[in-house]
């Protein structure tokens, strides 16, 4: 498995990646004015390493919340928790290795820099056996690590400030690696914008930040100007995760979206409308008091959250077993599952397709259907689906049969097994050579017949052609004969 992933491409089209294993060790900063294209950037970053690495997203106005449905991120409203809440949540994470999005947009400053900060400070002081690597995404970082004092009370800067510097200055080696995103370096302090090697400055109209970026970038201040002239979505990279020399990049496109985009314009009402009637008119039903709260789905207790994080597969990992308890009653989950393999099985070409992405799909489609922990591992998923593609229904008792024939088969063989088993059982045709490719996920008739040699020699089946050339396959252990079928591919 590569740990690059392609973030764009550079000015004569060549990809450009960016090396996550690199980047965990060597962190990364990215400025551009408003509308540069820094979220984006920071989505096309999160989309792609996504079944790589486990990902923290510290989000003020909430827009990566959307990232929780095609890639399964738990996402936490910050205004629906208490600050001990907030800690056991991050503890949860980090022995987890759930990958979250933290949503501040219902907070004001304030409290959005107190909750990071609770937040951020329990992720960094987790004990040293759950310290595995993580990206830490910080968007508008300049809310957090302000360079000057502002508007909040000088504990709450100080509190956020230590967790932000404590994050990019001591987490390598607890394995948080640190992505901030700001419009402005000269709004953010210096000593942690200091601790990125790596760099992505997008268009920059300031003077100050521009020489800045250009100093950070190892530019000559008159070649600076460039960066005033970069568009939306282009960025300069440097560093050792992206490039030893700077390198124009295009930020690829994302698959999600940030919630709520206005794009363009929009058309205003007719003119002849009477606004001021419409203004001062009385609502019909009394309208509901402003409050900072976000309007939307009400946030899940934090219990419920926890039981979400707890059973938290890593994309592209195994599966811990769970043992905590379930959302659903275990035989409603057990059907889940089940019905979750069948359609697995059912989608065309699925057993050409490796183990650890269909295991990852699985999990996937399991978590979209809210079921809580699936309690499977990669191998009993892989005994489990490839039981799912020859049909077995345990609760069949001729499907039983078949299965506890079947015991002793590997997985990886078991499934062309069940299906000519099957066929004896029920006196049916012999599958053909196309159908067992199919099942057993090859196109070469080599492997088929390579396949029935490997079964014959242990036993398990007896193939008999006949003088006009037609198969059938007996199954000792059953007493059973398939019907005998004309052979077009013999390979
Ligand atoms: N590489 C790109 N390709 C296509 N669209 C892009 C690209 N980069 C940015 N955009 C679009 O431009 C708009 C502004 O981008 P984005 O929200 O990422 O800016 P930003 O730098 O985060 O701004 P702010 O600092 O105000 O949050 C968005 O609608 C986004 O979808
Ligand atoms: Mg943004």
């Amino acid at each position: 498995m590569s740990a690059s992933v392609i973030i764009g491409s550079d000015p004569s089209g060549a990809p450009v990646p960016v090396d996550i294993e690199e980047l965990l060790a060597t962190r990364l900063l990215v400025q551009g004015n408003s509308g540069s294209g820094k979220s984006h950037l920071l989505r096309r970053l999160l989309e792609e390493s996504a079944s790589l690495v486990q990902q923290v997203v510290i989000d003020p106005e909430g827009d990566f919340v959307t990232l929780a449905e095609p890639f399964g991120h738990v996402v936490i409203d910050g205004s629906a928790y208490s600050g001990d809440e907030i800690a056991r949540l991050a503890a949860r994470i980090r022995k987890h290795r759930a990958s979250v999005v933290l949503a501040l947009d219902g907070l004001e400053l304030e409290a959005q820099m107190r909750c990071a900060a609770q937040f951020l400070a329990t992720l960094f002081d987790a004990p040293r056996e759950e310290w595995y690597p993580a990206l830490v995404v910080v968007d508008e970082a300049q809310i957090f690590a302000p360079a000057a004092a502002g508007d909040v009370s000088d504990e709450v800067r100080r509190l956020s400030l230590a967790a932000m510097t404590n994050l990019m200055c001591r987490g390598r080696k607890r394995g948080l690696a640190g992505i901030i995103a700001t419009q402005r370096l000269a709004k953010l302090a210096k000593n942690v914008a200091a601790e990125a090697s790596n760099f992505l400055m997008g268009r920059t109209f300031l003077d100050i930040d521009m020489v800045r970026a250009a100093d950070l970038l190892g530019m000559e201040r008159r070649q600076a100007e460039q960066i005033r002239d970069l568009a939306r979505g282009h960025f300069l990279g440097l560093g050792p995760a992206i490039s030893r020399r700077p390198v124009a990049v295009k930020i690829g496109d994302v698959r999600t979206r940030a919630r709520n985009v206005i794009q363009g314009l929009t058309p205003l009402p007719a003119a002849g409308q009477d606004m001021e009637a419409l203004l001062l008119a009385e609502p019909a039903v009394p309208e509901p008091v402003p409050c900072a709260m976000p309007l939307g789905p009400e946030a899940a207790d934090s219990g419920e959250l926890l039981e979400q994080i707890a059973s938290y597969v890593p994309a592209g990992e195994e599966a811990e077993v769970s043992t905590e308890p379930s959302l659903f009653a275990a035989q409603e989950q057990a059907a889940g599952v089940s019905a979750v393999l069948a359609e697995l099985a059912a989608e065309p070409d699925c057993t050409f397709q490796p183990v650890a992405a269909l295991f990852q799909d699985f999990t996937l489609r399991c978590r979209m259907k809210r079921i809580a922990g699936h309690g499977l591992d990669v191998t009993a998923f892989r005994r489990r689906f490839a039981l799912a593609v020859a049909g077995a229904d345990e609760a069949d008792p001729d499907w039983a049969e078949l299965l506890r024939i079947a015991g002793d088969v590997q997985d990886d063989l078991v499934a062309p097994f069940l299906v000519i088993a099957r066929a004896a059982q029920r006196g049916e045709p012999c599958p053909d050579d196309a159908e067992l490719s199919r099942i057993y996920g090859t196109s070469s008739p080599g492997r088929i017949r390579r396949l029935l040699e490997h079964f014959e020699k242990a036993g398990l089946i007896v193939v008999r052609t006949d003088f006009g050339g037609r198969r059938s396959i007996g199954i000792p252990a059953l007493g059973a004969t398939t019907a005998p079928v004309d052979q077009d591919v013999t390979g």
